[in-house]
């Protein structure tokens, strides 16, 4: 089966066909991240009239980069949730338009749902797939959580803690922002960080909370130390920047690590999987190896072009759900909410 899936539900523009073997026939993403640039962060509207722009070309292109045309398509998945609702809308409408066009099932996917299946993508640089159970940690610029998967199906997977406030992602945007580095600034941060020494500007950085023994993370307190010592001492540059950076770094890569081999440790389970942009992170990816190697915990670290956001893994996680028999009808519509159970109190305020 050769499924298009479509990919619109934040700053990246994505089509890509792959099979319900995970085979990557094409994988094409435009990113909107020089249109937002200047605002430092995305702008939902501008976000929407873009897609609206650029998805037929990028359509066009995955097709065309498989060698196939739209005859050759058996069915359609479209990230149709969480996300902002105008960008959400244009994959949504396009897919449902060219399902009906061409008399071909459509399939909604979530895109939590895609974040945590796109380790099963074949594709160059590819672990070998992972066996049910495993332990998902899903960090990105929108999301960051860690869940328990015991299958493909939302139903098998659930939220064993999230962040209550920013994303990682987010947070080293806004920290990036905060000390003048440009956006998005995850990967700036993490070069500097390389050259820094946390030991050294570790006054300024909190642990990340909240401290108690869940899996819910919290971010904000780090980055507010992090404004209040600017504030105080002005940006720090040279060597200064650098040992910040690592400081920073390193609370918001311990506190992801340790809720992670927890709930390993917790639920039983011997395997984890990264997703989401951050997984990038060098800091994260060795400190991760590291606790999972002395735990005896398999790690498998997709590639990559599979952990920032693609049509790849939405095209997949639909497969699935087309091969199972599952189809959605046309009043397939966004949300901006994951249908993945949750268990995490957003904000502030008393927790029991
Ligand atoms: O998954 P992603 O491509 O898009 C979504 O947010 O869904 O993730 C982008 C996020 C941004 O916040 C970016 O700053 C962060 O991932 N990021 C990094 C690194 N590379 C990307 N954060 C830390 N270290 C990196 N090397
Ligand atoms: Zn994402």
């Amino acid at each position: 089966m050769r499924v298009l899936g479509i990919e619109t539900s934040c700053d990246e523009t994505a089509a890509s066909v792959v099979t319900e073997t995970g085979e990557v026939l094409s994988d094409v993403v435009r990113s909107q991240v020089e249109i937002h640039a200047p605002y430092g962060g995305v702008v939902p509207e501008i976000a929407a009239r873009d897609h609206a722009r650029a998805l037929p070309h990028v359509i066009e292109e995955a097709l065309s980069r498989a060698g196939l045309t739209l005859d050759d398509i058996d069915g359609l998945a479209v990230t149709h949730r969480p996300g902002l609702r105008g960008p959400l809308l244009v994959g949504v409408q396009m897919a449902k338009g060219m399902a009906w066009a061409r008399g071909v099932p459509v399939v909604g996917v979530d895109h939590l749902v895609g974040h945590l299946l796109a380790v099963f993508l074949r594709r160059e640089g590819a672990p070998d797939a992972p066996a049910f159970p495993f332990i998902g940690l899903l960090v990105s610029g929108g999301h960051t959580a860690i869940y328990r998967v015991d299958g493909a199906r939302t139903e098998d997977i659930r939220e064993l803690g999230a962040t209550r406030d920013d994303a990682a992602g987010e947070a080293f945007d806004k920290v990036a922002k905060l000390l003048g580095l440009g956006y998005p600034g995850g990967p700036r941060v993490d070069a500097l960080a390389a050259q820094g020494d946390a030991a050294r500007a570790a006054s300024a950085v909190p642990k990340a909370g909240p401290r108690r023994a869940s899996f819910e993370l919290s971010f904000s307190g780090i980055k507010s130390s992090i404004a209040r010592h600017v504030e105080k001492h002005g940006i720090p540059t040279g060597q200064a920047l650098a040992d910040l950076c690592a400081a920073f770094q390193k609370a918001v890569v311990d506190a992801l690590v340790d809720r992670t081999m927890r709930a390993a440790e917790a639920e039983d389970v011997s395997r984890v999987v990264t997703g989401g942009g951050v997984a990038a992170n060098r800091g994260l990816r060795a400190a991760l190896a590291d606790a999972c190697a002395r735990r005896n915990v398999e790690l498998f670290v997709p590639p990559l072009a599979s952990c920032t956001d693609n049509a790849a893994m939405i095209a997949y996680a639909g497969a699935l759900r087309l091969v199972r028999g599952e189809r959605d009808g046309f009043d397939l519509s966004p949300a901006t909410k994951t249908s993945l159970a949750t268990v995490t109190r957003k904000g502030g305020g008393k927790r029991r």
